[in-house]
């Protein structure tokens, strides 16, 4: 974004020397398909956050006129916009965080498996840049079918021998975040007090929460629990549909990656006892990914916890979405190695 870095040679180092005397931890953040409907607000949230000094935002479309705007708010990250292919490799270049949502979202009929033969693409593209101007960095990775580009991503990775698994998180946040939200209306709770475990991938049935290990403990009716099951699986094409054609979970979702973004900010400055879901590779199950509660840390995903004592409904639908997250793997992975 031309305008933007003109100004930074002439005004920005000093405010950024200033910045920097601070003290302040000083995360550098890129957001890799910034000016989307996710992108936007995604961007707006990161902009709020103190941990972040610099914020990069990189979009084949409008990127300069979303950075515009976001780079009048009053908070501490200098922002900068990159536009196009050409300038990737600047925009990922220092980042310690990148995350990813970049892509076409689902409209109503669709699965987001139907999603997975643009998304793969750009996915590989942009790890691509990752695994060349910022290997060690952290990546968020929201970009659909989860399921798939996460796999994608580590072989792009391993085929530039750039990977570290700690280091590839798949994002999951929203399914926690509906999850905590439908929960506490059925309990009749504030949604901030509740606490629930949601395993195994981001699609349909492979979206399973742990209501048998709900905070604080609570008992459910089986038809609560269908309910609730039903709701937490399907929240995603609750909007869809809502929508009707206008896209997918954009604010929510904006709101959830950021809530992770900072746990994983957090557990990069050495904070300790910072535990979320995600999708990472993953030794709980015989799949080589899978979402459970990791702790994350300066290098990561450092511990990828077990699913914890699983009641017969659970143990059930664990089946149920192992096979199709199997499947799902499966085709990201042949997706590279093809
Ligand atoms: P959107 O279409 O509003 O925005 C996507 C942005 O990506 C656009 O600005 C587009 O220009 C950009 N883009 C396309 N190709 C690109 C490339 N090669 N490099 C950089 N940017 C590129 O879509 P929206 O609603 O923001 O959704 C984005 C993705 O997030 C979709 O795949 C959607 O399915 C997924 N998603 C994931 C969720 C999760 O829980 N992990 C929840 C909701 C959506």
């Amino acid at each position: 974004c031309p305008s933007n870095s003109q100004m930074e040679e002439s005004f920005g180092l000093r405010s950024a020397n200033c910045r920097a005397k601070g003290g302040s931890p000083g995360f550098k953040v890129a957001i890799l398909g910034a000016a989307g409907g996710i992108g936007q607000p995604l961007a707006m949230l990161m902009k709020m956050n103190p941990l972040v000094s610099v914020l990069h935002l990189y979009d084949v479309v409008n990127a300069p006129g979303v950075t515009a705007d976001i780079s009048h708010m009053d908070t501490g990250a200098v922002v900068r916009g990159f536009l196009g292919q050409p300038q990737l490799e600047s925009a990922l270049t220092g980042m310690d965080l990148v995350i990813i949502p970049a892509g076409v979202p689902r409209k109503p009929g669709m699965t987001r498996d139907d999603l997975f033969n643009i998304n793969a693409g750009i996915v590989r593209t942009l790890c691509e840049g990752i695994a060349k101007c910022c290997p060690r960095a952290v990546v968020n990775l929201i970009s659909n079918p989860v399921n798939s580009t996460v796999p994608i991503a580590a072989e792009v990775f391993k085929k530039a021998g750039t990977y570290d698994p700690k280091r590839l998180l798949g994002v999951t946040m929203l399914d926690v975040v509906r999850a905590n939200t439908f929960v506490a209306e059925v309990l009749g709770l504030d949604p901030r007090e509740v606490d629930v475990p949601v395993v195994g991938g981001h699609a349909g049935v492979t979206i399973l929460p742990l209501l048998s290990q709900v905070k604080p403990p609570s008992s459910f009716t089986p038809d609560e629990v269908e309910y609730l099951t039903n709701r937490i699986q399907n929240g995603g094409t609750e909007v869809v549909e809502a929508k009707a054609g206008a896209g997918s979970a954009t604010l929510s979702m904006a709101y959830s990656a950021v809530k992770f973004a900072d746990a994983c900010l957090r557990g990069l400055r050495g904070d300790a006892g910072v535990v979320e879901c995600a999708f990472v590779a993953s030794e709980v199950t015989e799949l080589p990914f899978f979402a459970s509660k990791v702790r994350l840390g300066r290098n990561g995903a450092e511990e990828v916890f077990q699913l914890g004592p699983l009641n017969e409904y659970e143990r059930v639908g664990l089946e149920k979405a192992k096979k199709e997250l199997a499947a799902s793997i499966q085709k990201g992975i042949s997706f590279i190695r093809k």
